[in-house]
């Protein structure tokens, strides 16, 4: 499990997260909620070690994951959607999304097989594999920025507003891989932030809502 407890950070001198306490468990589909500017995209950063926490604990079974850099965290099983995607434009979709697990050293044919899992749950990406990444509409780019996120994320998947301007059927389809991989992967944490509550459907297991850099309530089942 991993658990931030009392985790503050700071950006450029101003308190951008204060004393956050929260647990991901195994097998949750976990939303956060917030306006613009509320710290969705910096709560994911600090948990990626992508942005140094001032104080608190980012713990991971117990253990201190203090200062590991986000390649380290990459090899601990926790991938991420950042909000603005980062696909190559150079590379195709299919080298964008092996990238990950060969900066990592994974054999080829583990990569292959993860590939694999991956068109499982987010089958729009087979046809685009042998694009360019620069080839890709801004939706599709998000759906890449999924599956690229499942190939390391074995264990946590961290989503950073994955629907917000999606044209309609790609948030479907979307929500649809979400669903898929939930039910498919039953270990798997999935966390999602988004800034519309009503993006995530009935997705979410609990949904928390983060406000001016604080947690507002307690993880709750939604109904
Ligand atoms: N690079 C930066 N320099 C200065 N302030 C920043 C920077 N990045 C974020 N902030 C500030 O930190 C706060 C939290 O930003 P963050 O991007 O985490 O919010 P967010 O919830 O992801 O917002 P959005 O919904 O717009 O993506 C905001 O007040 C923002 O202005
Ligand atoms: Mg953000």
């Amino acid at each position: 499990m991993l658990k931030l407890q009392r985790v503050s950070a700071s950006i450029a001198g101003i308190t951008v997260l204060r004393d956050i306490d929260v647990s991901l468990p195994p097998g949750q589909l976990l939303a956060v909620v917030g306006r613009n500017g509320a710290g969705k995209t910096t709560l994911l950063r600090a948990i990626m070690g992508l942005l140094p926490i001032s104080s608190g604990r980012i713990t991971l079974d117990g253990i201190d994951l203090g200062g590991a850099p986000g390649h380290r965290r990459t090899a601990l099983g926790i991938g991420y959607a950042p909000e603005d995607r980062v696909i190559y434009p150079t590379f195709t979709v299919e080298e964008n999304l092996r990238l990950p697990c060969e900066v990592l050293g994974l054999p080829s044919q583990e990569i292959s097989q993860r590939l694999d899992r991956v068109l499982d749950v987010v089958p729009q990406l087979a046809p685009m594999l042998a694009r360019s990444g620069a080839a890709l509409s801004g939706g599709q780019g998000k759906m890449a920025a999924l599956g690229r996120a499942l190939m390391v994320g074995t264990r946590f998947v961290l989503l950073d507003e994955p629907f917000q301007g999606l044209a309609p059927v790609l948030a479907n389809q979307y929500a649809e891989s979400l669903r898929r991989l939930h039910q498919s992967d039953p270990a798997l944490c999935i966390m999602v932030t988004e800034s519309n509550r009503s993006l995530m459907r009935d997705l979410p297991d609990a949904t928390l809502t983060l406000e001016r850099g604080e947690l507002q309530s307690e993880a709750h089942e939604t109904p």
